[in-house]
């Protein structure tokens, strides 16, 4: 049994079956017409990307709609980089995936360490925003990460094992083909430290290891993996290579377009 599922891992890997996706997360930053200008350079160099890997943009709320214009049509994906965590309602301020969904999104980053640290964003509230995202058509980046503090005190595989279980423990293997997972050291994002490629491999493995056991074999090895924090042109491809990381959510080279595809060819 155990020979046959490790077979089984070994062809799914040579096959590349699980999909390989560079998304940009470009937080709060570029005004309206900067983002479109942004999108609309992206857009004119996807074609340089290999067909197999999947460009996403997220965007602030604001450029959703006149940037899902510019992609209409093409392979480049729109995400946005957060939903509430109710349907609808006297919640002022806050965007519902309904409402993403109808502004032209497919998916949405939930969980981001800066979420998580400035805006007291629960595992518990997450679990309501992956359920209202997948109930409104979205497909999910949930990201994972430890804190320099937890690395420190060797908490990593805990910290990012229980954040994988609170959450996606909670959703069916059908949901998980709509969620992908970004594993985010947080004290590698926007400080130019990058996680080493052992470093991130260890604990890419580890999470598809946490998502076989509640899943099986077969979920977990189609489940995208992704890297955060400081990946860029000079680094993706190292990384990119390991067994288990599948592509890369990318915040600060995601603002220029020539640095961002570059990261697209760099598996
Ligand atoms: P960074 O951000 O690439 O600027 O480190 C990554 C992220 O937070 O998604």
């Amino acid at each position: 049994m155990l020979n046959l599922q490790s077979k089984f891992n070994e062809i799914v890997y040579l096959f590349n079956m699980r999909k390989k996706i560079v998304a940009g997360n470009w937080k709060m930053n570029t005004t309206v017409p900067e983002g479109v200008e942004l999108a609309k350079a992206v857009l004119a160099k996807s074609g340089e990307v290999p067909a197999e890997v999947k460009l996403i943009v997220a965007t602030p709320f604001t450029h959703l709609c006149p940037v899902a214009e510019v992609l209409k049509g093409s392979a480049v994906g729109l995400s946005a980089e957060n939903c509430a965590d109710k349907e609808k309602g006297a919640y002022t301020g806050e965007v519902s995936a309904a409402m993403l969904a109808s502004a032209g999104c497919q998916y949405t980053i939930l969980g981001h360490s800066e979420r998580r640290q400035y805006y007291g964003e629960t595992d518990e509230k997450l679990v309501e925003k992956v359920r209202l995202a997948l109930a409104n058509g979205l497909d999910v980046i949930l990201c994972v990460g430890e804190n320099l503090e937890e690395r420190e005190a060797e908490r990593h595989f805990d910290v990012c094992g229980a954040q994988i279980k609170n959450v996606l423990y909670n959703f069916s293997a059908e949901d998980m083909k709509h969620i992908v997972v970004a594993y985010e050291p947080v004290w590698a994002i926007g400080t130019g430290k990058t996680a080493s490629a052992e470093q991130a491999e260890e604990i890419h493995a580890f999470i598809r290891k946490t998502i076989a056991d509640k899943f099986g074999a077969a979920v977990a090895e189609e489940t995208t993996i992704l890297y955060g924090g400081s990946c860029k042109p000079s680094n993706a491809k190292e990384l990119f290579a390991q067994k288990d990381i599948d592509g890369g959510l990318i915040g600060g080279a995601a603002l220029k377009a020539d640095d961002f595809i570059e990261i697209g060819k760099s598996f």
